[in-house]
């Protein structure tokens, strides 16, 4: 059985009827697909008791959520707790925006600095503050042992691990792993979206983000500007950006360090349109080790 819980009192009860259990958070927005349930699965293994947070968080959109984006961001909470329930969730809380903010915006943020205002916060100013603060919270309100994020959006978990480092909240911050359709696509609900030729075309970016790993893994240097270069000439594809940067602070690496072997991992992070789409996707490059 699922309970479904609205306020903070009343996630707090529900809480209270597992004493000793070890907890894992799901955090999301919502509108649940197959992605949220690998999530879902990973803190069901995991912990004794699973929570999943639904709740759109205006701090995170443009405006504080004055944007038809927020506005239009698809709600359907019996959806949602009939997923979770096939999926063995034990708690969802959902507040409603007044629970979460009952001031409005709240005058005390969590600051992400250059972290968040680089990559995918370079189009949206503030998102990752808005992101982090809200985490924070929910991280005070569920107090879990664990919290469950997608890899593929690397910003926000690399942000969220540092939060938990720099802040001293005692929660183990869990990646899931980028799961990927046989041909490298990363999986992602926009990809419906993608006509099969602009599907076709969005192999670019899996493509290079291989050709990157492996040059790395082979003890070569990673060419970035090369590998750029060819995936900014690929046919339908725009390039937004494809960096290598330090994985725990998301900064660029220096240009000398790319034109060598990497002597560390590194963190590769690309972003493009495809036809109708903006698509995300990263991969991790672990230089060979030395024998
Ligand atoms: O990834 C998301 O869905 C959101 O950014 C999160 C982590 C639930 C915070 O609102």
């Amino acid at each position: 059985m699922v309970a479904v819980t609205r306020t903070a009192a009343e996630l707090r009860a529900a809480l209270a009827e597992f004493p000793g259990a070890s907890r894992g958070l799901v955090p999301t927005m919502g509108a649940l697909h197959s992605g949220h349930g690998s999530l879902v699965e990973l803190a069901r293994a995991h912990n004794d008791v699973v929570v999943v947070s639904v709740f759109v968080n205006p701090l995170q959109f443009e405006d504080l959520g004055d944007c038809e984006d927020y506005r239009e961001y698809p709600r359907d909470l019996e959806e949602d707790v009939e997923f979770l329930r096939g999926l063995g969730a034990d708690v969802v809380f959902a507040p409603a925006v007044a629970e979460m903010y009952p001031d409005g915006a709240p005058q005390i943020w969590v600051r992400t600095g250059s972290m968040g205002q680089r990559l995918e916060g370079a189009s949206r100013p503030g998102h990752f503050d808005g992101v982090a603060t809200v985490v924070a919270k929910l991280f005070q309100l569920t107090r879990p042992d664990r919290a469950y994020f997608g890899q593929k959006d690397a910003q926000q978990v690399a942000v969220i691990e540092r939060m938990v480092a720099d802040l001293d909240f005692d929660v183990e911050v869990v990646p899931a792993p980028i799961v990927r359709a046989p041909d490298g696509l990363a999986e992602s609900s926009r990809n419906q979206r993608l006509s099969p030729e602009d599907r076709r075309r969005a192999l670019a970016l899996s493509r290079a983000l291989f050709t990157l790993r492996d040059r790395v893994a082979d003890g070569a240097d990673p060419d970035v500007a090369g590998v750029r270069a060819e995936l900014a000439a690929a046919e339908g594809v725009t390039l937004d950006y494809l960096e290598v940067v330090d994985p725990g602070t998301l900064a660029p690496l220096a240009d000398d360090s790319l034109t060598r072997p990497l002597q560390r991992p590194a963190l590769a992070l690309v972003a493009a349109q495809v036809g109708p789409v903006r698509l995300i996707d990263n991969l991790r490059l672990t230089p060979r080790t030395r024998r």
